[in-house]
């Protein structure tokens, strides 16, 4: 048995009418994201926004982006600038490039597949298996890059507030590390690692530093603006070879849609590869066809909100942010595991069976993010779950009374 239902493939079409109704049946069956009862996976802005986004994917609905220098100009166009504006967001300097990809996990094994090519370039060594040095709340993205590349990765502790430790990092480093990196904000506890300190090692051991900025690209430079203190993390630190930023998370744009930005093009030549009677096949991503949308609704989504459009998000993101730790924290025993830099919270208790309360917020309707070490609840909020805030404090107090008795 392979576990897939037995459903044959079907001897007979179906009505339009018959189509939507099963799919509306089907997801009603789903989680309430609308209702802000999902703390990952989907993200939201205001309306207009997922309006903006939703029209400009639809009017692109057909056209591939891999077609883009030979058919689709405009969106070869749109993805070029929506490139160039993230350069200028990251402090990028002329010679920056980069590519739209499918998210961040793409995006993280094209910078290490081009780190390690540039490396093996550089050593005079084709065959050269580096080392990559990560801390230990960086993203599985890094493992799925090096079990393709057969690289080997040292996870280092994190400090004892939960960033990335520059110095165990250091003494982790050796002469076959290629690549270390750090997150604007790491996933399992949401603070944003000292990038100032790793862009220092970088220069010194002569490693190319990648900035997984996949869920903080688009939200930490606004929060600064707005006087959140975040270190500088992007390439005006002089380490920094490649940076991550995902325009389908924070970016508020339709999926799949992340970038992966480098200092300088020969950091990233991609594949080109003639090997095959259609000729010549070159492209900078994994993937083959992409979607024309997700470059259209990008540019479209960037275009409408710019810099101030962002800024109020963010601006928004961190009342609501507040408001939560402010209510979590008054429900008595929890305490969140860290102050948060931007809008992911994790939170837990001794005295509290994690696992339990989990089962009691699924309970109550709550799709419950978890985190292990220590164990904890874990939310990554959007907008989505500003209005859901009082219930979810509300449903949280009753589920740990729950688990107390
Ligand atoms: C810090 C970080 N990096 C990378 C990724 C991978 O992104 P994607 O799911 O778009 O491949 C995620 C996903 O949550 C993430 O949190």
């Amino acid at each position: 048995m392979s576990g897939l239902p037995d459903i044959a493939f079907p001897a007979a079409g179906a009505t339009t009418d018959a189509v939507s109704a099963a799919l509306a049946g089907m997801a009603r069956g789903d989680a309430d994201w609308r209702g802000g009862r999902v703390p990952l996976f989907v993200f939201g802005a205001t309306e207009d926004v997922a309006q903006v986004g939703r029209s400009a994917f639809n009017a692109y609905f057909t056209e591939n982006a891999l077609g883009g220098r030979r058919a689709f100009g405009s969106l070869f166009r749109m993805e070029q600038e929506v490139l160039a504006m993230c350069r200028d967001l990251f402090h990028g300097p002329s010679t920056a490039t980069g590519t739209m990809t499918s998210g961040g996990t793409e995006s993280i094994v094209l910078a290490v597949k081009n780190c390690r090519d540039w490396q093996r370039a550089r050593r005079g060594d084709a065959a050269h298996r580096g080392n990559l040095v990560l801390p230990s709340t960086a993203h599985p993205a890094f493992e799925k890059a090096a079990s393709l590349m057969d690289l080997p990765i040292r996870r280092v502790p994190v400090a004892a507030d939960l960033r990335a430790d520059p110095v165990a990092m250091a003494a982790a480093t050796d002469a076959d590390t290629i690549l270390i990196a750090g997150s604007v904000p790491c996933f399992p506890y949401g603070v944003v690692d000292p990038l100032p300190a790793l862009s220092r090692l970088a220069v010194e051991r002569g490693v190319w530093l990648h900035v997984d900025a996949c869920v903080g690209g688009f939200f930490a430079p606004f929060a600064r603006e707005l006087g959140v203190t975040i270190p500088p993390f992007d390439f005006a630190l002089p380490g920094v070879a490649s940076l991550s930023a995902d325009l389908h998370k924070f970016g508020f744009c339709p999926k799949p849609a992340s970038v992966v930005l480098y200092r300088s093009a020969d950091l990233a030549p991609g594949f080109d590869f003639d090997v095959w009677p259609s000729g010549r096949f070159a492209t900078a991503t994994l993937v083959g066809t992409r979607p024309g949308g997700a470059v259209a609704a990008a540019w479209a989504v960037l275009t409408f909100l710019g810099r101030p459009g962002y800024r109020a998000i963010a601006h928004r993101l961190l009342a609501m942010r507040e408001a939560y730790v402010e209510g979590i924290s008054a429900i008595a025993p929890l305490r969140l595991h860290c102050l948060p830099d931007l809008s992911i919270l994790a939170f837990g208790s001794e005295d509290v069976n994690i696992p339990a309360l989990a089962s009691a917020m699924a309970a109550r309707g709550w799709v419950p993010g978890q985190v292990q070490h220590p164990p904890g609840l874990h939310l990554m909020l959007s907008l989505l779950h500003e209005p859901a805030r009082e219930r979810y404090l509300h449903d949280l107090t009753a589920a740990v009374a729950e688990v107390a008795a």
